[in-house]
């Protein structure tokens, strides 16, 4: 791709199922629930929901606006915008968390492949909530097979990457994301209605405080794909006359409702087989085979139908948000070193593999292995969610809040005037102050940097 000759979204409707695509994805359907269930529940989601609005939501718009002024990777944005600056770190920063995420990332959703091959192999039919349990913990811990369907994802992603993403991830979004809503549709009827889901709501509903900022702030970032500069690349090839405002609350309701609705799919299932909700990572690919065998039991037909099209979505779901975390870094490598698409590329996804290696072994035969008491996966989830991101988003506030002049941002959030946006004052207002306050207050209380 020429470099003033940058793609655009073809469609309205594209730039908000493309820009959701990127958003909803295991961190919705995985990382969404068993955050919820290692921190009480509905307090979680309480602080989630609160970080999702306040922060949340004004930080895309900013980062939708940086994207489409400067129409250029993420580094080359700061740059474009501050010239001769610090600020382009924010985007390197982005970029090297980008690089992160994927690797853990594709991690998880090469095991949505495992599943896929389960499910349409019937290996599920027949089998008690204890089997699905062990039989988890011997794949995700053995060295090969997760390995196997890691490379494979990443390929398939590479490979769609290279082709050039517009239609591809236009065109699929519009079919893939309205059926998976049906699909969570489905499973949330089946899952309440499930003897003993009554505790799984409950659990939901019921709060109960404890420290649960940082995660509730990780996850809305992580969820909406921000604080790296994702859907700022993203934004890149937007048109002039997109409404930033309206495509950021609808990715956010989207988005959210995604998250809320795989809760009440998860909790009662997990409560009505008598799973642990903190049973972290390995949460939904305990429960959810037991929704399908349970819920459809005297039908095995639809259990079997069920099973394999939800994964085969889950994939499909985790794929549009791979390939949004792959754009950021190959377009950086391919605009910054001059390297051609497919080069970058190539860099990328062979730095995926070798990362993502160790992330999988580092949950079964390198165990021992831990920096500050945590293996590869959860450290790098936790640099990247509870760290990179925030303070991404902190930075990324603060540039648009104070550094960038008042005339491009008001120009972009308006287009040039012929939006009436009539929440534009507290939007700045929150990334002036509300934001960066909130977001070191959390960072200074639940990091333990000084002992309130
Ligand atoms: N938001 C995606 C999900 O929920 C994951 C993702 C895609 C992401 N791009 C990102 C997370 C950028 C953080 C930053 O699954």
């Amino acid at each position: 791709m020429a470099k003033n000759d940058r793609a655009n979204f073809g469609s309205k409707l594209g730039v908000i199922l493309a820009s959701a695509g990127s958003a909803v994805g295991l961190g919705n359907i995985w990382r969404f629930p068993y955050e919820t269930g290692n921190h009480g529940g509905a307090a979680f989601i309480l602080i989630y929901l609160g970080c999702i609005l306040l922060l949340g939501l004004p930080i895309m718009i900013a980062e939708f606006l940086i994207g489409r002024r400067s129409r250029a990777n993420t580094a080359r944005a700061y740059q474009k915008l501050a010239p001769g600056t610090h600020w382009r770190w924010v985007g390197r920063m982005g970029v090297l968390a980008g690089f992160l995420i994927l690797s853990y990332y594709a991690v998880v959703a090469g095991w949505t492949l495992e599943y896929i091959f389960e499910a349409a192999t019937n290996g599920f039919a027949g089998k008690t909530s204890g089997e699905f349990i062990s039989s988890f913990q011997q794949f995700s811990s053995s060295p090969w097979r997760p390995v196997v369907w890691l490379v494979a994802f990443l390929l398939i992603t590479h490979f769609i990457i290279v082709k050039g993403v517009e239609k591809g991830i236009e065109k699929s979004s519009k079919i893939m994301m309205p059926t998976l809503f049906i699909i969570i549709l489905i499973l949330v009827v089946c899952s309440v209605t499930l003897p003993g889901a009554g505790a799984g709501i409950e659990f939901l509903l019921k709060p109960d405080f404890r420290n649960v900022f940082l995660s509730a702030m990780g996850q809305a970032f992580f969820s909406l794909s921000l604080g790296m500069g994702c859907l700022c690349t993203y934004a890149s090839y937007f048109s002039k006359e997109t409404n930033l405002t309206k495509t950021a609350f609808s990715v956010g309701i989207i988005d959210t409702f995604v998250a809320i609705l795989a809760g009440f799919i998860i909790f009662p299932a997990a409560f009505s087989v008598g799973i642990q909700p903190d049973s972290g990572p390995s949460l939904i690919f305990i429960t959810l085979p037991n929704v399908f065998q349970q819920a459809f039991s005297g039908v095995p037909i639809l259990a079997y139908i069920f099973s394999v099209m939800f994964y085969a979505l889950l994939a499909m779901a985790a794929l549009t948000s791979t390939i949004s975390l792959h754009e950021v870094v190959t377009a950086y490598l391919h605009e910054e070193f001059n390297l051609s698409r497919g080069k970058a590329a190539r860099l990328v996804t062979g730095g995926c593999v070798f990362l993502g290696i160790f992330c999988s072994l580092s949950l079964g035969v390198m165990k021992g292995f831990t920096v500050f008491g945590l293996g590869m996966f959860d450290l790098f989830d936790f640099v990247t969610a509870k760290i990179m991101l925030p303070l991404g988003g902190l930075c990324i506030s603060l540039f648009t809040g104070w550094y960038l002049d008042k005339k491009i941002v008001w120009s972009e959030i308006t287009n040039d005037g012929s939006l009436k946006v009539p929440v534009y004052k507290l939007i700045i207002f929150i990334l002036k102050y509300i934001a960066p306050i909130a977001i070191s207050l959390i960072f200074i209380n639940e990091l333990g940097l000084i002992k309130l």
